[in-house]
């Protein structure tokens, strides 16, 4: 039986600290009195070895890679869930009855529409703008046109701003892309599910009729699921940090909008297609970036490779991987960065750099492959990793209030000037 307390002994004292005990994973030493006992702080760059709240969405268990929504592992969730689905049980902690579900649908399909008046603003956007600005741009404009979407206290409220921002967003993503490629937007259709209605605004030309391929929707489901919900991750961890402040629901997962778009975190979808295209365009060379990867005079990363988390592998990029080869093979596309993805997974995962620091390649290093085999251009990628991640980040960013986590400040240590005085710009 594991200790319930840690003893720390300091400056001739001994300081007792509860541990406070999980379903499974990491437990926490609670340290809420620290400073107050010690006037010491922890300090732990990165929050590597820090957990900032305690949670019931998703597990994760980086050492054997594996992934749970509320307890399901990903392959089951993957395999016979759908993105609906899968935004009900984060949100609402169990599977839907029939009922719950078609309850679920009707009242996101309630709000399946957007102020005309927003199409003005995505008018005034250059066509050049990167489509991760754009879209935190207008996630957070939708609050001038939802008022009471904003300031929400109740569970009631909260279930119903985020039907309201699941239905709004899908025509967010899609009008960005239809933006970034010179196309007129659609309009939602109520008599298709969430991720056929995504797939017909952002593909469906005027001028053609319309076809639904099943292959390329089962896909997006598939891409979607995998991203809805990652823990405490860098954009998670920001909608939290915003929320903590009350702020509304809309401009919070804007903010993690902009996390996410840093080629470190989410941008990494698109820094590994722009990284195989020079490395194709370089020759192929890929021994010589795999070279320079681990060069630390050479800033240059092996986009999609390494995991603050996952030491062994992450379970969504081999979910992912198969799905790239099955729709490449069905869609009969041969794709060269496929074929140095494949190179470069095999010569990284035999380098001693690699394997004695348990890089291995993450849910962004095969994604891109299927964007782009769905026509998406590079700089969407990030735009759908937002789509999938906005069940996730607004089932926290509930969990959050509904815990009443306190309002988010961390400390510091000061390594700055000691007090002195000021000096006038004439005796300098
Ligand atoms: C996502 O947190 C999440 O859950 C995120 C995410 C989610 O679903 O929300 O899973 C999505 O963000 C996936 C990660 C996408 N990012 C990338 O693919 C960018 C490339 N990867 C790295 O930048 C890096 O691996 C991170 C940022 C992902 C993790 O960084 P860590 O945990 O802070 O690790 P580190 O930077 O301290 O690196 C440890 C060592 C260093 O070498 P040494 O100083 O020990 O000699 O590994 C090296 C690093 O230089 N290293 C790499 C590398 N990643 C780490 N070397 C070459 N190429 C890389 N990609």
């Amino acid at each position: 039986m594991s200790d319930n307390k840690v003893i720390l002994n300091y400056d001739g004292n001994a300081y007792e600290y509860p541990i406070v005990d999980s379903t499974i994973g990491d437990r926490g030493i609670d340290i809420s009195k620290l400073r107050d006992q010690t006037g010491l702080i922890t300090l732990d760059l990165g929050y590597k070895n820090t957990g900032a709240t305690i949670s019931e969405i998703t597990y994760l268990d980086g050492d054997n890679g594996e992934l749970y929504y509320r307890g399901y592992p990903i392959e089951q969730i993957a395999e016979k869930s759908n993105f609906t689905e899968v935004m009900y049980l984060l949100l609402n902690g169990s599977l839907p009855t029939t009922e719950q579900f078609a309850g679920f649908e009707k009242g996101i399909k309630k709000y399946n529409f957007v102020a005309d008046e927003m199409k003005r603003l995505i008018d005034v956007f250059p066509r050049s703008a990167h489509p991760m600005g754009v879209l935190s741009s207008l996630t957070s404009a939708l609050t001038a046109f939802n008022p009471k979407a904003v300031d929400v206290n109740s569970k009631e409220d909260m279930d119903h701003a985020a039907e309201m921002l699941i239905a709004k967003f899908s025509h967010l993503c899609a009008w960005t892309y239809r933006k970034k490629m010179g196309l007129p937007i659609n309009h939602g259709d109520d008599s298709l599910n969430y991720v056929e209605n995504f797939y017909k605004m952002c593909f469906r030309r005027p001028n053609q009729e319309f076809h639904l391929d099943s292959t390329v929707v089962n896909a997006l489901e598939k891409l979607l699921i995998l991203h809805a919900d990652h823990e405490q991750n860098c954009s998670t961890s920001t909608v939290r940090m915003v929320g903590s402040a009350h702020t509304g629901l809309f401009a919070s997962v804007s903010a993690g909008i902009s996390a996410l778009w840093g080629p470190l975190h989410g941008g990494a979808n698109q820094a590994v297609i722009e990284m195989l295209e020079m490395i194709e365009n370089d020759g192929g060379d890929v021994a010589k970036y795999v070279e320079k990867a681990k060069n630390k005079e050479d800033n240059f990363r092996l986009m999609g490779f390494g995991h603050r988390v996952y030491k062994n592998f992450d379970p969504r990029a081999t979910i992912i991987k198969k799905a790239a080869d099955d729709i490449l093979n069905s869609l009969g596309i041969e794709d060269k960065a496929l074929d140095i993805a494949r190179q470069l997974e095999r010569v990284a995962l035999e380098d001693d750099y690699f394997v004695s620091r348990k890089l291995y390649p993450n849910v962004d290093f095969y994604s891109g492959i299927i964007y782009r085999a769905l026509g998406i251009p590079t700089e969407m990628f990030t735009v759908m990793f937002a789509l999938g991640r906005l069940p996730g980040w607004i089932s926290q960013w509930k969990e959050m209030r509904l815990h009443n986590d306190p309002i988010g400040r961390p400390r510091q240590v000061y390594q700055g000037s000691a007090k002195r005085d000021y000096v006038d710009i004439s005796a300098r």
